[in-house]
């Protein structure tokens, strides 16, 4: 971390408490951290009662077998009902519960009651396939509803799903869909991107052929769009679904019982399918929806731009939102499609109360100009929040000034794929917040930073992020892996029992926290997780690289961008041969390998790599290199001239 970033960070010193008139009403309250604190098990007890059991459970934690966690257990429910059912059997079915609004303009309401005929009609239909509980089915779908729907659905018949974000490649969806042996692909013929129509289903045939495990390809229509269809395999959803009786009776399922895998990046080339369960998944999912964003059913609009793809748009836009009887809003599309005021206008039209999004979004919208929320009427906005990655202090100040009129909350949520929901973040009406800091663990979770050796750092210094106790959302291990759950997330704090969050962070002198960026080779762009070595194997899979070494790098705009320093095979095109044009391929390359979302910034093809003697790549180097920084210590390196020879052979060609 650049002790430029942490020095501005730590010289911010704003503050802004709640109004009065907020704390009145807010769902949290101070007392809140108190009531965890004396009894922890029964505080959360307390939140899974929010929700709908068909059997109560015996025990709150079970934590025998640590690290891995049983929560509620014994405990029975059905996580679609708890999303959907309940709120139509208590007089609520006429309430909406999705505003969809699609990239070209088309739009649906859907009621609670629309929802739940929708979901009975997939379940019914994903049952007709000869699914079974516990059966994997990869989702890959556009941000249209039947992505929701068919979440929902296989929640509903304890099937697990595992969503593939849109962007992904090929390569990547069938690599996720073998090492879940997912039977059932849901996906659809096209999406909308910036204004056209791009395929999808030929990429799905791309990762599935000659793979026998999938039985089946569901297909969505949304763009009209011609595909290849192949006979006894693939089933357009409408044929499948639109048939089926809108009734389905929910089955309970143990608490522990496995809800979803998401796939996230590690720091090696293989991502790591994080394994969430039910009860307590969807327990920590509606508590920090309720307290978090102060959410009220029936009275706010909520809206979450996130995508299905990611784990933000699990937990707050189909989990803990639905159990929470939410109206929200799902919007298909760029922010920037037709125009850049899309969302406001959204917002405008809708009435959005709650807004959710990523730091890069909002250095986006500074970056287009305030005169544009400005021209809409955002007064319905009443609380703000952020996600994904540090927030600096002037797009917080930003973000409060322009799209919260100056006077909303910002909360500033830190949380991981693994950690399912919010753990960290002032709560709206309680906290006085600081501009750029998450603050502090919410009530019932326990976080601390700490040095090497797994002690508390002082007020003013910084270390490693921890999580200290055991939490109901917390991943219950990687699919198929139990060795590397423990080494990755378990062994580093061993002794202590601390789960390794991969996070940099500081006490300020209150003893809040503000999150630093990651310590490990993750790298975090536009506030998606891309590996160092996932972008490398990718660029030395291209028949004209000897070797590859990437860096995040700080980005202005995009949090950090990816930089790759590249060794040319001899006699390919490369440091002879037209560089503009090598380098153009190569990152169309890792493009189609991993998917846009991991396309270098800049690829730099240099003559050598610093390398310690043991050959490990020195990447704080490059590091210096890629943000233009003097070169730090060179002494460990094999050879101390390599340095010399990278900067004195640059030519940036991208
Ligand atoms: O580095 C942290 C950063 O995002 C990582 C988790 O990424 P992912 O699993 O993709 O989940 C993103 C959405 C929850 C973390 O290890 N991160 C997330 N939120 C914040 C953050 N960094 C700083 N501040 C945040 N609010």
């Amino acid at each position: 971390m650049a002790e430029e970033v942490l020095s501005n960070l730590m010289s911010e010193d704003r503050s802004f408490p709640p109004s009065e008139d907020f704390a009145a009403g807010a769902n949290a309250t101070a007392a809140l951290y108190d009531d965890a604190v004396s009894d922890r098990e029964g505080f959360w007890a307390e939140q899974a009662g929010r929700l709908s059991w068909a059997a109560p459970w015996e025990q709150v934690l079970d934590w025998s077998d640590a690290p891995f966690a049983k929560w509620f257990t014994g405990g029975r429910l059905n996580v679609a009902y708890n999303c959907v059912d309940r709120h139509v059997e208590d007089g609520h079915g006429d309430q909406v519960a999705i505003h969809w609004v699609g990239e070209p303009g088309d739009s649906r309401d859907i009621t609670y009651a629309e929802l739940l005929a929708e979901v009975s009609r997939a379940a019914n239909a994903l049952s007709s396939l000869g699914l079974v509980a516990g059966d994997r089915v990869a989702i890959q779908l556009p941000m249209v509803p039947e992505a929701i729907v068919a979440m929902l659905a296989c929640a509903r018949l304890g099937l697990t799903h595992s969503v593939v974000f849109g962007g992904f490649s090929p390569a990547a969806l069938r690599s996720r869909v073998e090492d879940a042996a997912a039977r059932v692909v849901i996906t659809s013929d096209g999406q909308y991107r910036r204004g056209s129509a791009a395929p999808m289903k030929e990429n799905v045939d791309e990762a599935l052929a000659d793979l026998p495990v999938v039985e089946k390809v569901v297909v969505v229509r949304r763009t009209g769009t011609d595909v290849p269809w192949t006979e006894g395999r693939d089933l357009w959803w409408h044929d499948l679904v639109d048939a089926q009786p809108t009734e389905h009776t929910a089955e309970a399922f143990d608490a522990e019982h496995p809800l979803f895998i998401l796939y996230t990046s590690g720091t090696t080339g293989r991502p790591k399918g994080i394994l969430h369960t039910s009860g307590g998944y969807l327990t920590q999912a509606a508590y920090t929806h309720r307290v978090v964003f102060d959410h009220r059913p029936g009275e706010d609009v909520y809206w979450c731009t996130a995508d299905i793809g990611w784990i933000t748009g699990h937990t707050y836009i189909v989990y803990g939102p639905l159990a929470n009887r939410a109206t929200q809003v799902v919007y298909e599309g760029t922010p920037n499609t037709p125009n850049e005021g899309r969302h406001w206008e959204i917002v405008e039209r809708y009435g959005v109360s709650i807004y959710y999004t990523a730091p890069t979004l909002i250095r986006t919208f500074m970056k287009w100009g305030a005169h544009i929320p400005a021209a809409f009427d955002l007064s319905s906005l009443r609380l703000l929040g952020s996600v994904g990655e540090p927030i600096n202090p002037e797009a917080w100040l930003w973000y409060r000034e322009n799209i919260g009129r100056g006077t909303t909350p910002i909360v500033d949520t830190w949380w991981q794929t693994e950690t399912g929901a919010i753990m960290i973040s002032p709560l709206p009406g309680v906290t006085a917040a600081k501009p750029g800091s998450a603050q502090r663990a919410l009530p019932g979770i326990g976080a601390r930073v700490v040095d090497e050796t797994g002690a508390e750092v002082a007020k003013g210094s910084g270390g490693y992020l921890v999580l200290d106790q055991p939490w109901p959302s917390m991943l219950r291990g990687i699919w198929g892996d139990p060795e590397r759950f423990r080494d990755t997330y378990w062994s580093r704090f061993a002794d202590l029992g601390y789960y390794f969050a991969g996070d940099g962070a500081k006490y300020d002198a209150d003893g809040d926290i503000w999150l630093l960026g990651r310590v490990d080779d993750v790298m975090n762009v536009s506030g998606h997780r891309i590996s160092t070595t996932e972008v490398e194997s990718a660029l030395v899979s291209h028949p004209t690289v000897a070797e590859a070494a990437v860096v995040g790098a700080s980005d202005p705009t995009t949090g950090q961008a990816i930089v790759a320093f590249v060794i040319a095979r001899s006699g390919t095109a490369g440091p002879d041969g037209d560089r503009a044009e090598a380098v153009a391929a190569l990152r169309d390359h890792v493009a189609k390998e991993i998917g846009p979302i991991a396309k270098p910034r800049q690829i730099l093809i240099v003559p050598e790599l610093p390398k310690t003697r043991s050959g490990k790549i020195m990447r704080r180097l490059l590091r210096d290199v890629a943000e233009n920084r003097e070169v730090g210590d060179v002494t460990t390196l094999a050879d101390s001239s390599v340095m010399e020879l990278i900067s004195s052979g640059l030519r940036p060609a991208a």
